[in-house]
């Protein structure tokens, strides 16, 4: 308000000055109007009468003319009237012609042009013409009218003009009020938005005012000289999603060339009687990669196995996902049947699978898979440098399927900055001394610039392995090794999930999750149901965790007919004899427990050994009491985290294997021993009583866990570290050291 009187206040007294001076100018304007008027006017008269008064001169009768004179002050504007026929007398004139105006005289006016007289009765104005008269060749008409009006008038214009000027000024005074609060406003409100740090990154519709633009874009230096100033290196403090992700990834590695390489597949695209259908596979690898790939866009390439995954790719195989709403491009590599039996089912199934997992399958190597592995990896290869836009491109290599292609692309791409993630165990080096071409799968993997472990058990027996199997440089304080003139740094970068997952967005509520599961499995609405999610595969413990089912209905009989333990397992790898022999024995164990109890009404073991979407899994993770997670071996498991994730009613009991890296993180739940029944039989009774108070107290410490460690801090602070070391390796090779990534 005070600025808006800064404003009004000059802009009242400019309009005063204005009409002090407009007033006096309108006045004399119309004056000079009103005399043109007259005079015009007294013309008019004057040609009038010239017949009628000529005739009456020729009689020289002055009564008659005094007469006619008198007539013609009819005329209300007309004051007075005179005839002057000798400049020696008086004129004939009406009653209240002004003596001053002498028949002597008339000369004087007409030659000073003068006709305006001040008299007792007012402003009066004269018009002096000739009459026409053969006779009296000097006569004059003296015509005076009355000019008073014209100061009335003039009073009344002042008057209305005064009115003018102030209903002017206040509604000049009111627009301006009104839109200098309007723009003040706008301002300050941008101000606000800008210094919440709303539109600094991204310009918003409050802040793309052009006059906040550069305020907006000096916030912005300002800011990011900060956050490099005062930034920790290893992203600890920041609050991880999306943006942040995005932000890191174009701030810090400077573009959006991220190229990521798995076997598996995000987006299936099968082929049904009904058509093409998406499937969704289940894999904690997809789970976690996805999100991140959504937010920093780039390439994903991978093994396409899906039956109409070629019907659905453009001429360069490539296909835009998600498919509703795209973000990145999947790049698919076709593999024959061959080489998907050797480089998948063998080499890295039936050999470094159960080489790094200790679930005491034998692992098998044979030359001819590892033979298909290196040219799958080299194939892969291929792929990267032909969808890296850049020299220097981020490659995040996934999994124990591609431990030869960091090298591969390090050898054509020298200056990339390539991330390995092992996402399975690393076995200790005499485990690893099993495989025949242990050596070429780690200088494979030292190729990358960054390895990545879920735990720091892993990284250390990685290091022991690389320690005792290579001639190369392991410096255990920052926990890098040099190799063949080049440096990886081997750390520790949890999984998880993303944070809020997306499932959780169209979920049913938990009770209608409750109610619609019970119902589906024919189960009554107080039925208390345990939970387990996996593949089919022998590393999760599926027959450990019904055994332990088992042995809680045989301590605790009371739970017969009460509880039933739903395992739904996914197919998976079904080409390999360990995978199927399991699968008939998760199967036949299943059906042995059920009939041990054929009088009870529901039966203890539900199993649903088919895939289910993300939507049909998040419904039972809210649906039920209890999740098993029993893994005999696990490099996390997400399994675990996205039950936490599911529980906004922070309700629900997880029983965790202590063999899964996520117990690391979750030591909330109830941690197990999955090979000893009795203890996690003990640990199911305990959870089907647990009070909701003490479930609510683990879950929001868990859940707090993993919304603060989500994927998107998983892949930002292997970012920024790698960023680091792109910057450390600049000062390298400008001191003349060759390094690279
Ligand atoms: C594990 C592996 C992943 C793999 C997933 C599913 O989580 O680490 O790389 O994608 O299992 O296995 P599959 O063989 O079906 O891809």
């Amino acid at each position: 308000m005070r600025l808006s009187l800064r404003f009004v206040i000059p802009l009242l007294l400019a309009l005063a000055a204005f009409a002090y001076i407009a007033v006096p100018l309108a006045d004399s304007l119309m004056l000079r109007w009103f005399v043109r008027d007259l005079d015009m006017r007294s013309s008019l008269i004057a040609t009038t009468v010239q017949e009628p008064l000529s005739s009456l001169i020729v009689t020289g009768s002055t009564p008659r003319i005094e007469g006619f004179f008198n007539r013609m002050l009819q005329d209300e504007r007309i004051y007075a009237v005179g005839l002057c026929l000798d400049e020696r007398k008086a004129p004939i004139a009406t009653s209240q012609f002004p003596p001053e105006i002498r028949c002597s005289a008339l000369e004087t006016y007409a030659d000073a042009g003068e006709r305006l007289l001040r008299s007792k009765r007012g402003l009066l104005h004269l018009a002096i013409r000739a009459v026409d008269s053969e006779t009296m060749p000097d006569a004059r008409l003296v015509l005076v009218h009355d000019m008073s009006f014209v100061e009335r008038r003039s009073e009344e214009t002042r008057r209305y003009l005064f009115y003018f000027f102030i209903a002017l000024g206040a509604c000049i005074a009111l627009i301006t009020v009104i839109i200098a609060q309007l723009s003040w406003r706008g301002w300050v409100h941008g101000l606000r938005a800008l210094l919440r740090g709303e539109g600094i990154l991204r310009p918003t519709r409050s802040t793309t005012a052009p006059e906040l633009r550069p305020i907006a874009r000096d916030l912005r230096e300002l800011i990011r000289d900060l956050e490099r100033q005062y930034r920790p290196l290893d992203g600890s403090q920041r609050i991880w999603d999306q943006q942040a992700l995005r932000a890191t990834l174009r701030s810090e590695l400077h573009g959006n060339d991220v190229i990521a390489v798995s076997n598996r597949e995000p987006y299936i695209h099968v082929r049904t009687p009904e058509g093409i259908r998406l499937q969704h596979p289940a894999s904690g690898l997809v789970t976690a990669l996805e999100p991140v790939m959504r937010a920093c866009s780039g390439t994903w390439i991978a093994h396409g196995s899906g039956s109409a995954d070629r019907d659905t790719v453009d001429r360069n195989d490539r296909v835009a996902v998600p498919p509703d709403h795209p973000l990145y491009q999947l790049r698919r590599i076709w593999l024959t049947a061959d080489q998907e039996r050797g480089y998948y089912g063998g080499f890295a199934n039936e050999g470094l699978w159960p080489l790094c997992h200790i679930a005491h399958v034998r692992p098998t190597f044979r030359s001819g898979d590892f033979e298909h592995y290196r040219n799958v990896n080299a194939k892969f290869a291929d792929a990267v440098v032909a969808e890296a836009k850049s020299k220097d491109p981020v490659v995040l290599v996934q999994d124990y399927h591609f431990a030869l292609l960091p090298r591969m692309i390090r050898e054509r791409l020298p200056e990339a900055t390539i991330i390995a993630f092992w996402h399975i165990p690393w076995p200790n080096p005499e485990a690893f001394a099993i495989c025949p071409w242990r050596r070429e799968l780690l200088d494979g993997l030292l190729g990358s610039s960054i390895l990545g472990f879920h735990t720091q058990f892993h990284c250390n027996n990685f290091l022991d392995t690389v320690d005792r199997m290579l001639e190369a440089r392991v410096d255990r304080e920052s926990f890098t090794v040099a190799f063949r003139g080049q440096s990886t740094a081997v750390h520790r970068y949890p999984i998880s999930i993303e944070w809020p997952p997306a499932p959780l967005a169209t979920a049913k509520s938990v009770p209608d999750a409750r109610r619609a599961v019970r119902e589906r499995l024919g189960l009554p609405r107080n039925h208390r149901l345990g939970l387990g999610i996996d593949r089919l595969d022998y590393t999760k413990g599926i027959i450990e965790r019904l055994n332990a089912v088992a042995r809680l209905l045989e301590i605790e009989p009371r739970w017969i007919g009460r509880f039933t333990f739903v395992q739904i397992a996914a197919p998976t790898r079904g080409t390999i004899d360990d995978y199927r022999d399991y699968a008939a024995r998760v199967r036949a164990l299943a059906a042995e427990i059920n009939a041990r109890y054929p009088h009870a009404k529901f039966p203890p073991i539900v199993l649903l050994a088919e895939h289910h979407e993300p939507d049909a899994v998040y419904e039972y993770l809210r649906a039920a009491d209890l999740c098993l997670v029993t893994s005999l071996h696990d490099g996390m498991n997400l399994v675990a985290k996205e039950f936490v994730a599911a529980r906004d009613d922070e309700q629900g009991v997880l029983i965790l294997s202590q063999f899964a890296g996520a117990s690391r993180e979750l030591p909330e739940a109830l941690v197990v021993n999955p090979y000893d029944a009795d203890q996690c039989a003990t640990a199911l009774r305990f959870g089907l009583t647990m009070s909701t108070g003490e479930q609510r107290d683990r879950m929001r410490f868990m859940r707090g866990v993993v919304r603060e460690f989500n994927v998107y801090r998983w892949a930002g602070r292997m970012l920024l570290d790698a960023a680091v070391m792109r910057q450390r390796g600049r000062f390298r090779v400008a001191e003349g050291v060759s390094s690279h990534g």
